[in-house]
């Protein structure tokens, strides 16, 4: 005599509940938990932008490359963020290549920065010029250490006059 149907449907269901846990939920936590981590977009430590060496007193424009950039489920290496000119007079200086209009990549005239995509221009030391740009070239924060130039990469708001971090 077995026993009645309805038990047994119960005690069926219910192990096959238990062991779809068993098997759904640590494959749910493998492919959710990463975006519950850390993610590094853009690096928030100095990164090594050359020998200090190779610093004079007119600029010289510089890759900003970051070694590594984490995002929930992908690791890059080696990940160029953008460009920024330094130079080196009474101190160390750095500034964005990162237009501060709409974001196009601004280059190094003879004494002077042009951005050409709507003819942004700056000082020759990065301050506002003519076009629609609304202020002058970022400043980033550079130091020397044991020889080498350790840049911090920035982001500022776009199309703004106050430089606000992004
Ligand atoms: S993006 Fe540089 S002038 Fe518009």
């Amino acid at each position: 005599m077995g026993e009645p149907p309805d038990r047994r449907k119960f005690l069926t269901c219910g192990l096959g509940g238990v062991l779809g846990l068993a098997v759904v939920g640590p494959a749910v936590s493998l492919v959710v938990a990463p975006a519950r981590g850390r993610s590094v977009t853009s690096p928030t430590e100095p990164l090594d932008v050359g020998d200090a060496g190779m610093l004079g007193p007119t600029w010289r424009r510089v890759d900003v490359v970051a070694p590594e950039i984490r995002d929930a489920w992908v690791t890059q290496k080696n990940v160029v963020l953008g460009a920024a000119f330094i130079r080196k007079g009474q101190k160390v200086e750095a500034l964005s290549a990162v237009c501060p209009h709409l974001g196009c990549p601004v280059s190094l005239e003879q004494d002077s920065f042009l951005c050409p995509c709507h003819n942004s221009r700056f000082g020759k030391n990065g301050e506002q010029g003519a076009g629609p740009a609304r202020r002058g070239l970022d400043p980033l924060p550079i130091a020397v250490v044991d020889g080498r130039l350790r840049l911090t990469w920035v982001q500022y708001k776009l199309d703004t006059a106050a430089r606000v971090k992004v």
